[in-house]
């Protein structure tokens, strides 16, 4: 099939690209099959402009229902908010809710998606099945948690062991569906956070993901109350950071969301296990977390992704996650709050929604940018939803300069995944 319009992509060595006129080609198996610039005919500007696929590296299906929900920091919204609604969501009202969720994923243009459900193993078969219906990339598993957990309160639960049905529900799920639909859907252990996991269930998970090749996501060191709160639970470990490295969850295949109070200790032990840090600055403005020093993070040598973290953060644009990148850190740069480092520009929010979170995520192979032999994951643009159209400048930097400060969700026409059109 072949495709027409302006491309914006990285090339292989990571340099940013803009043809204003284009051909994509994809062949049978979902692949770029070519990708070269055409001559322009005239000074027109082109009507579509075609980037690669957003990579959404941390968000909760069940949450979306609460985006927006004002008001508290981290643990009493998790209480107040979240908790409630997760507990609730089973049965034909969470499958409507999923459908519905997957389709704004897909018409956000996210193509790939790391998420999280809830406690409920008939859910989280669902969010599998809607999620392969969808046509998505995820990454997805079922929360687990056997302290603190909403799931005490059932009558579902009453008499079991919390810790083993969790463990024995998500082996389950995941030789369900892990590698599915030609490996578009894979599993993910997901220990909510070490407040809501005993060290055996942790543990569990961290063996368990790696016998099945699957993978890990987890909250780490979101706010400082939860912090406080991690030291009082496990005294017996140096840090955070440590609990999961003590229980075996970090590597090259573990997602860690947030990360924004780490030691200089912490950051080598997560950077130096090849650990995902997954930066979420809609959800860390949001509930007033704090904020990741991008740049201690890449000194450090971490892998980094972009997460609209949906429902602490009140949207699934990853446009607006990209803004709220680059004004976080500028912002924290004016006032001092980092040592060292510099300041982030729109290139860089756009690399990390796309080829540093394929990077991070051990996937760049496939996805991450628009190139001969990756998959066709790519998103439709219509640039008139946020160039003025008398911007003289058409450069490179230029053009993801405004896509990243002015576009939206508004602005995405089509959204293709592995050569077929999700949206
Ligand atoms: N920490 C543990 N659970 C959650 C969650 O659902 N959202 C966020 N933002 N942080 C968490
Ligand atoms: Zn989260």
């Amino acid at each position: 099939m072949r495709h027409l319009g302006a491309v914006l992509t990285f090339d292989r060595r990571g340099k940013l690209r803009y043809w204003p006129h284009a051909e994509l080609r994809t062949d049978a198996r979902g692949r770029i099959a070519a990708l070269r610039p055409l001559k322009a005919k005239g000074a027109r500007k082109p009507s579509r402009l075609l980037i690669p696929g957003l990579i959404d590296a941390h968000c909760h299906v069940s949450q979306y229902p609460a985006v927006a929900c004002d008001g508290l920091p981290l643990l009493p919204w998790l209480a107040r908010h979240i908790f409630p609604l997760e507990e609730r969501f089973r049965g034909p009202a969470a499958r409507a809710r999923i459908r519905r969720f997957f389709r704004e994923l897909a018409a956000h243009g996210t193509t790939f998606a790391a998420l999280y459900t809830s406690i409920w193993q008939d859910s989280t078969d669902a969010c599998f099945e809607e999620a392969e219906r969808s046509g998505l990339r995820v990454v997805m598993g079922k929360v687990m948690m056997d302290r603190h957990s909403y799931g005490t309160r059932s009558t579902t639960l009453k008499g079991e062991n919390l810790t083993e049905v969790s463990i024995r529900q998500s082996c389950e799920l995941c030789e369900r569906w892990h590698g599915r639909a030609g490996g578009r859907l894979q599993y993910a252990f997901t220990p909510r956070f070490a407040l809501s996991c005993s060290m055996e269930l942790m543990r569990e998970a961290g063996r368990l993901a790696r016998r099945y090749g699957a993978w890990v996501q987890t909250h780490l060191s979101e706010n400082r109350d939860e912090v406080a709160a991690v030291r009082r639970a496990f005294p017996s470990c140096r840090s955070y950071a440590d609990v999961y490295a003590r229980a075996g969850l970090l590597g090259p295949r573990t997602l860690l969301a947030h990360c924004v109070w780490l030691s200089d200790a912490e950051l080598r032990k997560v950077a130096s296990s090849g650990s995902t840090i997954v930066h979420c600055p809609t959800s860390n403005a949001f509930l007033g977390s704090g904020i990741l020093d991008l740049a201690r993070a890449r000194r450090a040598g971490a892998g980094l992704a972009l997460g609209s973290d949906v429902g602490a953060g009140p949207s699934l644009d990853l446009f607006e996650v990209m803004r709220q990148t680059v004004f976080g850190q500028r912002w924290a740069f004016a006032h001092r709050l980092f040592k060292g480092g510099g300041t982030v520009h729109a290139a860089d929010a756009f690399r990390l929604a796309t080829l540093d979170a394929a990077k991070a995520l051990g996937l760049a192979d496939s996805l991450g940018t628009l190139e001969t032999g990756k998959a066709a994951d790519f998103v439709v643009l219509d640039p008139a939803a946020w160039d003025p159209g008398f911007c003289a400048d058409e450069s490179a930097g230029a053009v993801v300069s405004r896509l990243v400060y002015r576009a939206s969700r508004s602005a995405v026409r089509e959204t293709w995944v592995a050569g077929r059109r999700v949206h």
